[in-house]
């Protein structure tokens, strides 16, 4: 496999091109079968030092990172912001240059501002993943998401992927919108036309209700958490209605069951919201398959990535 040439940051699915996210997504392979070895870790990373700097609640994507990193070998430091000097008032930036002067090689970011990733990546060395800012982007959540989809169908393009929930506010569904689009799969949406963004791309096709995207035969129904802390007006009615339109329902679990649909699911779920709770227990849901694939694209995405502090790969 021809391997791309390596970048210092990942911020975005955007600035990745085609050929990147197939060799992410095929190197991703190999790290994944490790992990049913008695021994799961490579010395690659060794010597090497990951920072994980969340501003925002995660229990996935922190931890994914962190077991990604530690499986390649890496020291990984989780920096907690509640009890750093942050709470001080110590801005971004000058946080970063004291991590800087540590010479950390990966820094891992969350914020709720979009676009902090990016001010990290230009003002240190270290590679910066972005690990969620804002609405904006979720770069390794899209390329798990596009991993485990070609798990089941290998042949991405053509295949009909319905998105379903709060788009307007969520990070994830721009960026897996976007590499499920680049894959060649038809991406739809579905949701209250408060929470479906009026400025979306043209690739994006739009349904109002259950019934009529059902129609249109989906092969996967990607369900997304109603963000509620990114919410500050009130987008539908309320929490029953919601579920009573855009939920999957025990009635719309069985024509999701009939016709062989797959079900994934960013996480957390809000069971009773946007799913019943039968869902997780359904045989075609890959909501485990996804965070357990997390873990081998974000190994693949610390492997390729060349941080400025070091010529690892020449
Ligand atoms: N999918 C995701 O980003 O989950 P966390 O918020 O738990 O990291």
């Amino acid at each position: 496999m021809k391997v791309p040439p390596r970048k210092k940051d990942l911020i975005d699915i955007r600035s990745l091109s085609r050929e990147e996210v197939e060799y992410l997504l095929e190197s991703a392979k190999p790290f994944k079968e490790l992990f049913s070895q008695s021994v799961k870790k490579v010395p690659t990373l060794q010597g090497k030092s990951v920072l994980t700097l969340f501003y925002e609640p995660s229990t996935r994507t922190r931890s994914s990172f962190e077991i990604a990193a530690k499986r390649l070998s890496a020291d990984v430091t989780n920096f907690a912001v509640s009890t750093s000097a942050v709470v001080k008032g110590e801005s971004i930036l000058d946080t970063v240059d004291t991590l800087q002067a540590m010479r950390v090689d990966y820094v891992i970011v969350r914020h709720q501002a979009s676009g902090v990733p990016g001010l990290i990546a230009r003002h240190t060395r270290a590679s910066v993943l972005n690990a969620g800012d804002g609405w904006h982007a979720h770069p390794t959540q899209a390329l798990l998401d596009a991993f485990t989809l070609r798990e089941v169908h290998p042949e991405t393009a053509g295949r009909r992927v319905l998105i379903v929930g709060d788009l307007q506010h969520s990070r994830v569904a721009r960026s897996t919108s976007r590499i499920f689009h680049m894959l060649g799969a038809e991406v739809a949406a579905l949701g209250p036309g408060t929470l479906v963004p009026s400025h979306r791309p043209e690739w994006l096709r739009t349904f109002s209700n259950f019934e009529a995207a059902f129609a249109w035969r989906p092969d996967v129904i990607y369900l997304l958490r109603v963000q509620r802390e990114r919410q500050h007006d009130q987008f539908f009615p309320s929490v029953h209605e919601y579920h009573h339109q855009y939920g999957v329902t025990a009635e719309r679990l069985n024509r999701i069951r009939g016709e062989g649909i797959h079900i994934m699911h960013p996480g957390p779920v809000n069971r009773g919201v946007e799913l019943v709770d039968a869902v997780m227990d359904y045989e075609r849901t890959l909501i485990n398959r996804q965070v357990e694939n997390g873990i081998a694209v974000r190994m693949a995405v610390l492997y390729w990535l060349k941080p400025g502090t070091e010529e690892r790969h020449g």
